[in-house]
């Protein structure tokens, strides 16, 4: 039997702005089993980042289930849900998110250190792997867009985590520079064999990945409806 990975129960999440409720996802439930690659769809503003958030064990649901190897992690406290993100969840921004005054390898060896090990030899070997072999030492604003995003893949791997959680990766990229992207995460998949979830707008780019689901004003729904 194939082993869930990531799995949700009727989560809710609403925000309230002067006792004002605004429900933003409204019952959300699905599995991603190990070694699928999944995209997520849905128009701006139905509850992508939001649900991705949940998922990443940045932010909590209102109410439901959510559960990382059949580990229930909604009702997990903050320091508990730090280290969720540190053992089991890498992170791919669209706006790569890497810290400017670090060089490329300090910023994909610092996930290392707040988990307790730090590891340089990995961090040059992922370094190595995205292609920026003689990039070690450069700060994020001496590299382009997709060399940032090259750093912040291999940050995302240094911790071996169970899945990866992209965010439009592609969305500051031109195209021709997204494609070389998207070839690196598949290969994540393809060759290392992790289980992705990728926010994406484009519809080239969910055709590769092995599902989609779509989202729409915070439901989960079938891709004619939206
Ligand atoms: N911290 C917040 N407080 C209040 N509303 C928020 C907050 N974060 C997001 N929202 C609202 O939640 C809805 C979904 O946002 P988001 O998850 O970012 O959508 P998407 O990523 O699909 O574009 C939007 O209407 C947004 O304004
Ligand atoms: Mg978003």
């Amino acid at each position: 039997m194939a082993t869930k990975i990531i799995s949700l129960e009727d989560v809710k999440k609403s925000y309230f702005i002067k006792s004002e409720e605004f429900s933003i996802l409204k019952g959300i439930n699905f599995d991603i089993e190990k070694g699928e690659f999944v995209s997520l769809m849905g128009p701006s503003g139905s509850g992508k980042s939001t649900l991705l958030n949940i998922i990443g064990a940045l932010d909590k649901p209102t109410s439901g289930k959510y559960f990382i190897q059949e580990k229930l992690v909604s009702t997990l406290v903050s320091d508990q849900l730090a280290d969720i993100r540190n053992r089991y969840i890498g992170f791919i921004f669209q706006n790569f998110n890497l810290i400017p005054t670090l060089s490329a390898l300090d910023n994909v060896a610092l996930p290392s250190f707040y988990a307790g090990k730090l590891v340089y030899e990995r961090a040059k070997e992922l370094l190595n792997m995205v292609g920026l072999s003689g990039r070690f030492n450069n700060r994020p604003n001496e590299l382009s867009g997709g060399q940032r995003q090259r750093v912040a893949i291999a940050r995302a791997l240094i911790n071996d985590p169970e899945f990866i959680l992209a965010d439009e990766p592609t969305g500051n990229l031109d195209s021709k520079t997204g494609r070389e992207i998207i070839d690196l995460i598949s290969s994540l998949k393809n060759k290392h064999g992790k289980t992705i979830l990728m926010v994406t707008h484009d519809q080239n780019l969910s055709k590769i990945t092995d599902r989609v689901i779509y989202l729409k004003d915070g439901r989960i729904t079938n891709k004619k409806s939206l």
